[in-house]
Order: structure tokens, then C-alpha cells, then sequence
């Protein structure tokens, strides 16, 4: 599964090949309800489980698909399992982020001669569907890469999974393909981790945003952009920095209790539609000002939207050299203030929004003097 189409192809110094994001794997609470949120609200198929019913005693997964985009939500049953010690500690979060890789053997074996700390040696598994190698190392926090090698594979997700259908009739809402995941680290260590990219897995660093770009009166927070060289993997990497509140950064780093993923972009291609559903399914989004919409017409220019439509679905809008982009962020999808979705479409345009991180700071800063955490 490939995420995002490039114009630019530049494989050249990539560590080994990524074809994409094959799957995105959260510990939740409650998988089964969060399987229901995802049906519902999101418009995810459930296609695959796996747990007691399928031999699989301690964890329960299901396995939700629109598009491109794969989640796996991962409960367990018993309170010593790593599972629930994760959840204890994290509350629902992404615990890996797994890579479509061609040969998971070789990505395992340069990335940890390369650096990387090693989770899980390759393993084979296999069923009647075929066979799939994958093997994890760490990242960031608890976080894992798991590349998985799946060429000799048709089953609906991995050995071990049974086929699943969604038991209701689920209205999917346009969602493509994963645009890009964001990982928030501890103060002074984003640099570490570009380099983690950069020198085990071959990525280049694509932009750098410092803390003059992205800053309120209150909070600001530095971030830089690492991706693979067919463009289909974009892993930003933020840190805090220093101002006069505490930053959304630090906040999640709070709640979270460590580093961890921030929030996963999904693509549409045609977010009014998409938001408008998500809105009616009852998904709470960060709140801008009317006020913004004032100067969008002279900093974007012409776009293919009504502005009316925007604004009334409040979604954000940026232009940069090659096109636009349309963007809006959910509100944290968990009672701590952690993991959070954003919706966009690029017209054009591959960067991340620079012209609204202000707007949306400031957004999410008015959510913190709620929470009482600003
Ligand atoms: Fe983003």
C-alpha cells in the first residue's frame, strides 16, 4: 500500500526500499468500541480479527480498512500483559507504525547495523492464505517500526487473522491514504531523532520549522520533516520550545508519559464532503476563528472551493510554490489530550501549512486553558 503519490523519485539513498504505510497499530482500552468508533464515525470496514475466538488467548485485534489506510486496535485481557502495562501508562496510543517493506530480513538487518535497537529478529508466519516476514525495531518512546514483507501473502491481513466484515453497513467518507504520521519528542532530542532517520533508515531531512515559525504569544515548538526517498513515508518530528506557557508539546508529553505519535494526516480528495460527514458522525474538531477566513482570499488566492464552505466547515487553507492545500484537526480522540487526526487535501501542494500554524496554535492553546494545562 503506497501512501502518497510523488512527482519526486529519489530512491537513491535510502537504506532499503519502503513501499508505503502497511499498518498503523494502537493499544487501546477497549478495541472492540474502538472498533465501533472507527466503523461509525470514520467510515472504516472492519476487514480481519484476531483473539480468543481465534485461538489467540491473551489480546484481542481488529483490523479496520478504508482505502489505503490500515489501523489495528489491540486490546488485551489480562492486567500483567505488555499490552495493558503500555495502555496503563500511555492511555490509547499508536505503539507502531509498520513499513511495506520487500524484504523485511534486509530492512531488519541494515537498520540495526546501522543503529537502529532491534525489538523483533525476523519471523516467518505463515497459513493457507501464504506467508509474511516481519520484524520490528524501536523508535522514538514505546514506539516500534514493524517492517512487513507480504508478496507471498493474500489474506486479509496477516497468519493468524481471520477475515472479518463490518456487521453494520459502514459509509466510508472518502479517506485515502496515510499523508504523513507525527511524533512529538522530549525537549532537546528532535535532533537525535532526525539523525535516526537520516542515518539508519536513509531518509533526508525535507523542511525544518524553528520556533519563529511556529510560535504564539504563549508556546512555541520546533519541528523537522524526515521522508523516505519516493516521498511515500513524511515523519515530522517535533519538539517544545521554550515560551512563556507550557507548549502542546509538553502537554502531550505529560499525558502521554513519554515520546509518542501526535497525530496521524489522512488524505481526501475532497475534504467538504469528508468533514461534513465526520462532523454529522459527531467527530469534534479544533475551532478558528471566523476572523481567518478575512485574509484568506489574498494569501491563497484562487482556489477550486467555495470560501463559504470553508469557513462554515471551519477548514483551513495555505498555498505554497507548487499548490494548495485544505486542512482541519480533530480534537484529541481519547480523554488525554494526545492522539489527534488531521484531514487534508493537496492541491498541489507538498508542504505541511505553514500559513496556519498560527491559527491553530492558537486553537489549541484555547483547548488548553480548558483542560487547565496552558
Ligand atoms: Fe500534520
Amino acid at each position: 500500500m503506497d501512501t502518497l503519490t510523488s512527482n519526486k523519485t529519489n530512491t537513491q539513498q535510502d537504506t532499503f526500499p519502503i513501499n508505503g504505510t502497511d499498518h498503523i497499530e494502537f493499544y487501546v482500552g477497549n478495541a472492540k468500541q474502538a472498533a465501533h468508533y472507527y466503523q461509525t464515525a470514520f467510515g472504516f470496514e472492519l476487514v480481519a480479527y484476531r483473539g480468543p475466538e481465534t485461538g489467540t488467548r491473551d489480546t484481542a485485534s481488529y483490523v479496520l480498512q478504508q482505502g489505503k489506510i490500515r489501523f489495528v486496535l489491540t486490546s488485551a485481557m489480562h492486567p500483567d500483559h505488555e499490552v495493558s502495562r503500555h495502555i496503563l501508562q500511555h492511555g490509547d496510543g499508536v505503539k507502531v507504525l509498520a513499513l511495506w517493506v520487500d524484504d523485511a530480513t534486509e530492512a531488519f538487518n541494515k537498520a540495526v547495523e546501522r543503529g537502529a535497537k532491534p525489538c523483533k529478529a525476523p519471523v516467518t508466519m505463515e497459513d493457507s492464505y501464504g506467508q509474511v516476514t516481519v520484524a520490528s525495531i524501536h523508535t522514538y518512546g514505546e514506539t516500534l517500526h514493524t517492517f512487513v514483507e507480504r508478496s507471498q501473502y493474500d489474506g486479509p491481513f496477516l497468519p493468524g487473522f481471520q477475515a472479518r466484515k463490518s456487521l453494520m453497513k459502514t459509509q466510508p467518507i472518502g479517506l485515502k491514504y496515510v499523508d504523513h504520521c507525527v511524533g512529538n519528542v522530549e525537549l532537546g532530542r528532535m535532533n537525535e531523532w532526525v539523525k535516526f532517520y537520516q542515518d539508519v533508515m536513509g531518509f533526508k531531512l525535507l523542511v525544518t520549522f524553528d520556533d519563529k515559525d511556529i510560535s504564539t504569544d504563549y508556546t512555541a515548538l520546533m519541528s523537522k520533516v524526515v521522508s523516505n526517498g519516493n516521498g511515500y513515508i513524511k515523519f515530522p518530528i517535533n519538539e517544545p520550545a521554550a515560551g512563556k506557557k507550557k507548549s502542546q508539546i509538553e502537554e502531550y508529553l505529560d499525558y502521554y508519559h513519554g515520546a509518542g505519535v501526535q497525530h496521524i494526516a489522512v488524505a481526501t480528495d475532497d475534504i467538504i464532503f469528508t468533514v461534513d460527514e465526520l462532523r454529522r458522525r459527531g467527530v469534534e474538531f479544533l475551532y478558528v476563528p471566523e476572523t481567518y477566513y478575512d485574509s484568506v482570499p489574498e494569501r491563497v488566492g484562487e482556489i477550486k472551493e467555495e470560501l463559504d464552505e470553508l469557513k462554515r466547515l471551519n477548514i483551513l487553507v495555505d498555498r505554497d510554490e507548487e499548490g494548495y492545500l485544505l486542512q482541519i484537526f480533530t480534537k484529541p480522540v481519547q480523554d488525554r489530550p494526545t492522539v489527534f487526526y488531521e484531514i487534508i487535501q493537496r492541491e498541489g501542494a507538498r508542504s505541511f501549512g505553514k500559513g496556519n500554524f498560527k491559527a491553530l496554535f492558537e486553537a489549541i492553546e484555547r483547548e488548553q486553558e480548558l483542560r487547565g494545562t496552558l
